[in-house]
């Protein structure tokens, strides 16, 4: 049975029960929308642990005026089902005010791996983000919580969030879970028309493409550029970034340490993102 929590007092309570059994508890944060991708991160995470804590919360701290807070998909009694056959133990699902109460007023702000990328387009993007998941971190005071490669800049930001405050909590990413063409599964991917979801579908090939070429030598700002004229080409209508950069640090890229190439692009009114690894030469 997954037990629904909506307060975080609840929550505090039924962690602290099942620490005081000896059991280890995991928390996967999550935005709700639930799927295969995310169910993944509850696998990895009850590999770990004895217990899992999955959260469902559209944060509004982490949306831009301009972005889709409002149409972002809810499906709260889907999501509910979902977790209850993953096996996942208790859902916490707080509204807005018990996030957010009238009156808060402060933003948690992560350097180093946060600059560029994403922020270059989502300027308060990773504050909200690094606020909304340090509360949560706080809230639950799991012993580990899992996080998505598919986000990956999000993963470094959470890992150093987590370094830098002392938080009592080991981070684990876990890899992309895509569909059969190799489309990184995403909660925006029902925004797609058919159409746009064949476009969508050639952007991990053309980013396997580019790691491919960096891995065997190529030159790194041909690369990128010729990866961005292949994602125009395949159908998409801009670019904000293909990039490569170093693991973790998410610093310029080197040849001869692991690394990333990032996209994010956008199709009609979607906007998708991806990472591939880049292995040393
Ligand atoms: P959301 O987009 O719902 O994603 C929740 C978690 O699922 C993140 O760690 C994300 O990286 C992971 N995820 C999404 N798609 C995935 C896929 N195809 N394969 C593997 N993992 C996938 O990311 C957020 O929510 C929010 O920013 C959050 C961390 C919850 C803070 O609000």
């Amino acid at each position: 049975m997954t037990v629904v929590i909506e307060s975080v007092s609840a929550l505090r309570a039924q962690v602290q029960a099942w620490r005081a059994d000896g059991l280890k508890v995991a928390l996967v944060p999550t935005m709700g929308a639930l799927h295969e991708g995310h169910i993944s991160l509850t696998r990895a995470a009850l590999d770990r642990a004895d217990r899992c804590v999955a959260s469902i919360f559209v944060n509004p701290r982490q949306f831009a005026p301009t972005e889709d807070l409002d149409k972002y998909p809810r499906q709260l009694a889907f999501d509910l089902d979902k977790l209850e056959q993953a096996g996942v133990h208790a859902a916490f699902t707080p509204g807005v005010d018990e996030v957010y109460p009238e009156g808060f007023a402060t933003t948690i702000s992560v350097g180093g791996p946060s600059a560029g990328l994403e922020t270059d387009f989502r300027p308060t993007h990773f504050d909200g983000v690094a606020t909304v998941v340090a509360k949560l971190l706080i809230q639950a005071a799991p012993d580990l919580a899992v996080f998505g490669e598919k986000d990956y800049q999000q993963l470094c930001v959470v890992k150093k969030l987590c370094r830098d405050l002392n938080l009592p909590v080991e981070i684990f990413g876990a890899p992309t879970v895509r569909d059969p063409e190799g489309l990184a599964m995403s909660s925006r991917n029902a925004y797609l028309s058919p159409a746009e979801l064949e476009v969508a579908r050639k952007l991990n090939k053309i980013l396997r493409k580019a790691a491919t070429a960096l891995e065997g030598g190529a030159d790194e700002a041909a690369t990128m550029t010729a990866a961005r004229q292949e994602i125009l080409d395949a159908g998409f209508d801009t670019v904000d970034y293909v990039e490569a950069r170093q693991t973790d640090t998410l610093a310029p890229w080197r040849r001869d340490t692991s690394g990333r190439v990032l996209v994010a692009a956008r199709l009609g009114k979607t906007r998708l993102i991806d990472n591939v690894e880049v292995t040393a030469r």
